[in-house]
């Protein structure tokens, strides 16, 4: 005998934008208890505006804290306080807090339902736009994780004015990761700004709100075909293909979007040196990284051991393929198979010389 059956989960993502959020119909109508995971610095930050009846676990974030340690304090938690099956979780955070409590979530009972409330702009743009979750393990990037998605996001842009100016340029990277493959209008958006983004830190300025539902929609377009990854060829990994290996070798001195900016501008060097994209395209480039006070250089970026290793990781990820994004011009891109280490060393060279002459304008 053989048996088959056919099965599909239906998938419906909900964001909304909203002006307040702990004030939100859907969290005050909730009929039952409110259960929050909450990032420790945001419930500090916020324990005045938050419902007093919630039921509430804090958790520590940063990369650092993304690991099996922390979901446990999660798990022990749901166990603590008889979590049933149809009962909502809301996880409130940045991507660190979103990427563990959803998959905390997933597995929990096989599958609690969870709500996103994203808390700095990265997770905004990315971490709560897609079905990914995730925690790291054994020193590797989220290499425990499931495609579980949320009943709703919710998304308040105050969050990101008691952010850090380091961590909002953290999420611009991710920004401009994707103008790059997949949007020039977002990247004129970003090359227009004047110096707002970071000083009003995205609060009551057009161009800021622009920046942010433009990213969305620009985000949604790219996951929405591909949401289970079943194509390993992704335009949106740009800039997460050398990254994923140097950000945990560096754990406590890079944030996950200043590796990923720095895998960015690698790419673009090796499209240069391949001529893909031209000096004009890459210099718009360099520009706006170094606008957004973001980093050009690290040792392990120009490292060719380093990146070969990087190389071949993720070449596992991707089944044995580079699949590697590689921008042609602002907006666009192509996926390549063939990186070679003299492709490395002539990037090497590139990077070197976008830092040395970086270091002599500064002077
Ligand atoms: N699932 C996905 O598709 C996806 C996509 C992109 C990134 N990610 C993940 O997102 C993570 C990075 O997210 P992140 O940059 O938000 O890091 P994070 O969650 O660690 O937050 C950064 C810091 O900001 C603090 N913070 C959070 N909200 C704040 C606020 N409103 N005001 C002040 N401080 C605040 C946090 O406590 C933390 O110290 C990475 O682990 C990455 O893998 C996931
Ligand atoms: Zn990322």
């Amino acid at each position: 005998m053989k048996w088959s059956i056919s099965a599909s989960p239906e998938i419906n993502i909900k964001i909304q934008q909203v002006s307040d959020v702990w004030n939100h119909p859907d969290m005050l109508s909730s009929d039952g208890r409110l259960i929050f995971v909450i990032d420790r610095i945001v419930y500090d930050l916020y324990r005045d505006s938050i419902p007093i009846d919630a039921v509430i676990h804090q958790i520590d974030c940063g990369e650092i804290h993304k690991n099996l340690e922390t979901a446990e304090t999660v798990w022990n938690f749901f166990d603590k306080i008889n979590l049933k099956r149809r009962e909502t979780v809301y996880a409130i955070g940045g991507g660190v807090a979103l990427d563990l409590v959803g998959f905390c979530c997933s597995i929990y009972r096989r599958g609690v339902p969870y709500i996103r409330i994203p808390t700095t702009l990265l997770a905004i743009v990315d971490a709560a736009v897609g079905i990914k979750t995730g925690i790291n393990y054994q020193n590797y990037r989220n290499r425990l994780g499931s495609y579980y998605a949320p009943k709703l996001t919710l998304i308040d842009n105050k969050f990101i004015g008691t952010q850090e100016s380091r961590h909002i340029s953290n999420g611009l990277a991710e920004i401009i990761k994707l103008a790059v493959i997949a949007d020039k209008h977002l990247f004129k958006l970003l090359e227009q700004d004047s110096g707002l983004l970071l000083t009003d830190k995205f609060q009551n300025n057009k161009l800021a709100n622009q920046v942010i539902e433009r990213a969305i929609s620009t985000m949604l377009d790219q996951l929405k075909d591909n949401l289970w990854e079943t194509d390993l060829r992704r335009s949106v990994d740009f800039g997460h293909s050398f990254s994923p290996t140097i950000e945990m070798q560096n754990i406590l001195e890079l944030l996950h979007g200043e590796a990923v900016i720095l895998d960015c501008l690698l790419c673009c060097c090796i499209a240069y040196t391949r001529k893909y994209m031209n000096s004009v395209d890459l210099n718009r480039v360099v520009s706006l990284i170094t606008k957004f006070n973001l980093p050009l250089y690290h040792r392990d970026f120009v490292n060719l051991s380093m990146l070969t290793k990087s190389l071949d990781e993720i070449s596992i990820h991707r089944n044995n393929n580079q699949n590697i994004p590689l921008p042609m011009s602002i907006g666009q891109c192509r996926i390549v198979n063939d990186i070679s280490e003299s492709d490395l060393l002539a990037a090497i060279s590139m990077m070197n010389q976008i830092n040395e002459n970086s270091l002599n304008n500064r002077d």
